[in-house]
């Protein structure tokens, strides 16, 4: 399918979709995060792809929700629309793998989206904030919520109240970021995490992300218990005897997604 504020590239089992709005630092406008949606679904549908990379420009992952699309809104065009709501659950309800490959800029929503991808690969020239409080509002798509619940109360405040920027030696320190790449190597490091997600199978993969989300949504103890009934559903899957007999047998194991 052809996008106009996207690319997207299918390559061995890896979709990589990186944000094109290179004159606005690809701030997000409804029609990008709507051809995000698109794409990812695509992505998700596609047996071929077996994990997704988003990333942005070297200057910019996103520099935050569109503020030219925003500024003449009232609170009823806001309401009524939802404002990215939709496509904020249209993104995260991606069922497989999606990795973060952030360099420079990703701020606000920017910061928000990258928070929405199961992990973060940053180059050395990441810089995240949430700096919607200069703009006489606040974040909008889990600035204050998953940005609390990555570093914690003490920053996430600083954060929201300062709009200050985090690098990424404060990012991978507190625990925004899974890893910390030299910016020329940051797609290559992406790709590599991709490639090595991509030969797990799949139902695997699948189950793994479900059970970590759900840390986020519920008590420990229901959370152990989904987590054990999914350790426990996986046994009904030709790749758990492969898995298991290919680790014996000391070869490599064949998985078919079944
Ligand atoms: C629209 C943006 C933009 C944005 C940058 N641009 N950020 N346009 N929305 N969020 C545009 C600029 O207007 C400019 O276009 C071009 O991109 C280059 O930006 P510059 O400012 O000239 O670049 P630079 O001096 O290098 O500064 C980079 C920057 C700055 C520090 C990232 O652009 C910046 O502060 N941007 C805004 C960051 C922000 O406040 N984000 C939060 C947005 S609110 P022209 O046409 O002038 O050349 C948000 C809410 C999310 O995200 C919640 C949604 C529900």
């Amino acid at each position: 399918m052809a996008y106009e504020t996207i690319i997207v590239e299918v390559e061995d089992h890896v979709a990589t979709i990186k944000l094109n709005r290179p004159d606005a630092l690809n701030a997000l406008n409804s029609h990008l995060l709507r051809e995000l949606g698109t794409a990812l679904a695509e992505a998700d549908r596609n047996d071929k792809v077996r994990c997704i990379i988003l990333t942005g420009s070297a200057k910019a992952f996103a520099a935050g929700a569109d503020i030219k699309e925003m500024s003449e809104k009232s609170y009823v065009d806001m309401f009524l629309s939802d404002f990215f709501g939709g496509e904020g659950r249209a993104i995260t309800s991606t069922r497989k793998p999606v990795i973060a490959a952030v360099a420079g800029y990703a701020l606000g929503g920017g910061c928000e989206l990258a928070m929405m991808c199961d992990f973060i690969i940053a180059a050395d020239t990441a810089k995240f904030g949430q700096p919607e409080i200069n703009l006489g509002v606040i974040a909008g798509l889990g600035g204050t919520q998953r940005l609390t619940r990555f570093i914690g109360k003490s920053k996430a405040m600083d954060m929201n109240l300062t709009g200050r920027f985090m690098d990424a030696e404060e990012a991978e320190r507190s625990g925004l970021v899974s890893r910390v790449v030299p910016a020329k190597k940051l797609m290559e490091e992406a790709r590599a995490a991709a490639d090595k997600i991509a030969e797990k199978s799949i139902p695997s993969t699948m189950a793994a992300k479900e059970a970590v989300n759900r840390a986020y949504e519920t008590t420990l103890s229901e959370g152990l218990l989904f987590e054990r009934r999914l350790f426990h559903a996986l046994f009904a899957t030709e790749d758990q005897k492969e898995g298991m007999a290919a680790f014996m047998e000391k070869r490599t194991a064949q998985f078919r997604d079944r």
